[in-house]
């Protein structure tokens, strides 16, 4: 770990109000690292006293002190100088010019790549039952169905028809939006796309990748808290484009329970390690259930969850265990969180676990005002 490491990942830390990463806005001052192990950063402030100062420590520390290596993490805050804070804000309305209007991801959403070495482990049940109990707890939560040859988001999810084209605005994309509870999914997939999965599986290699950045780049999402990523089985293309176009995302891998199989799990994470993707934590599915006679089956395994935690140093969020409802529920659309059950309590568990504690929602309340719009008011008219 170098100080270059440090700075390539801290760009996976944006400043949510400016909305680019804090290495781009000129924020990391330096970036030290002791052959102890011990990462000394100084972060300049386009402002002292803003509560963001908590959510960026927050988001730096977990990000640099998760890493390989890292052994503490110590943060000096500044304020910047006149010039530095010029040159910042002409910097983020320049990157704001750049982008395709609404069409990006906004600031302030935590994207979640649920990710894995292989196929059939339960990404996508994952990724529908997370979503839906986020949007049940009262949070606006898109899923991106990132697996294009083999999407299986609209049945999920029980959404159907085409999506609808925005024609005047850069975004072409609007995703299907799903009121659910308190909260709301904003789903997109190709199955929206193609008239059935057949003709999906035709679309190949670059076809498929292109199609995934047009993902990427071209919905226009709504203010989202959560934005979910279906990742295709394996490691390629798609999880190396995601790590380039969405730097901040962070993964969360799904793995089966049995010992000694972990190595090819290990494999999203170590590409997301390498491209400088975070690694939020691990999830276990098809874990031991237990059937009404109150006899538990561990047909998996054992213990691998927790071996894979370990072996790529992010939290274990939970245990999924193997019950019919999960199955069922992909298949009637009505993910298996908003019943009942401890399959359904899991997923609630780890909701809970990334609200509270892994990947907290970005809150914006308490700026006092938007240092963008007070910026544009000091320069005056275009
Ligand atoms: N905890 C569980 N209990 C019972 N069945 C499950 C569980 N998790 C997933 N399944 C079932 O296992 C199958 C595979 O799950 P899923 O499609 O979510 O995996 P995937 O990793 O997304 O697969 P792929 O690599 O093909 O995209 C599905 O039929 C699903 O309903
Ligand atoms: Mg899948």
């Amino acid at each position: 770990m170098t100080g270059d490491d440090v700075r390539e990942l801290l760009r996976g830390v944006v400043d949510p109000e400016l909305g680019s990463d804090i290495v781009d806005l000129g924020m990391v001052r330096s970036a030290e690292v002791s052959p102890d192990g011990v990462v000394t950063l100084e972060i300049a402030l386009t402002t002292a006293g803003c509560p963001l100062q908590h959510q960026i420590d927050r988001d730096v520390t977990a990000k640099i002190g998760s890493a390989p290596g890292v052994r503490d993490v110590e943060i000096t805050w500044a304020e910047m100088t006149a010039e530095e804070k010029a040159a910042c804000m002409a910097k983020a309305r320049w990157n704001a010019t750049q982008r395709a209007g609404s069409t990006t991801i906004p600031g302030t959403t935590r994207v979640i790549a649920v990710a894995s070495g292989k196929g059939g482990v339960g990404k996508s049940s994952v990724t529908v039952n997370l979503a839906a109990g986020l949007a049940a707890e009262g949070f606006a939560v898109g899923v991106l169905d990132a697996d294009i040859g083999g999407f299986s988001v609209p049945r999920m999810l029980g959404v159907e028809g085409r999506l609808a084209g925005v024609t005047d605005e850069k975004a072409k994309i609007a995703p299907h939006v799903k009121p659910l509870g308190a909260g709301r999914l904003e789903i997109v997939s190709m199955g929206f796309l193609v008239e059935d999965e057949q003709s999906a599986l035709v679309w190949r290699g670059q076809m498929l990748n292109r199609a995934v950045q047009h993902f990427f780049e071209d919905v226009r999402w709504g203010e989202l808290d959560y934005l979910l990523i279906d990742m295709p089985p394996g490691t390629g293309d798609i999880q190396i484009g995601l790590a380039r176009l969405i730097p901040r995302a962070e993964m969360i891998v799904v793995t089966t329970p049995g010992r000694g199989v972990q190595a090819v799990a290990a494999r999203a994470a170590d590409l997301a390690r390498k491209t400088y993707l975070g690694v939020a934590g691990v999830i276990e599915n098809m874990s031991a259930f237990t059937c009404e006679h109150g006899t538990t089956y561990a047909l998996f395994g054992e213990g691998g969850g927790e071996e894979l935690a370990e072996r790529v140093g992010a939290p274990l969020l939970g245990s999924v265990p193997l019950e019919p409802s999960v199955a069922l529920g992909g298949d009637s659309g009505t993910p298996a969180v908003l019943g009942d059950g401890p399959a359904a309590d899991a997923f609630r568990a780890i909701v809970r676990r990334i609200v509270d504690d892994v990947l907290p929602p970005v809150s914006m309340a308490g700026c006092t005002a938007r240092m963008l719009d007070r910026v544009e008011a000091a320069l005056g008219p275009k």
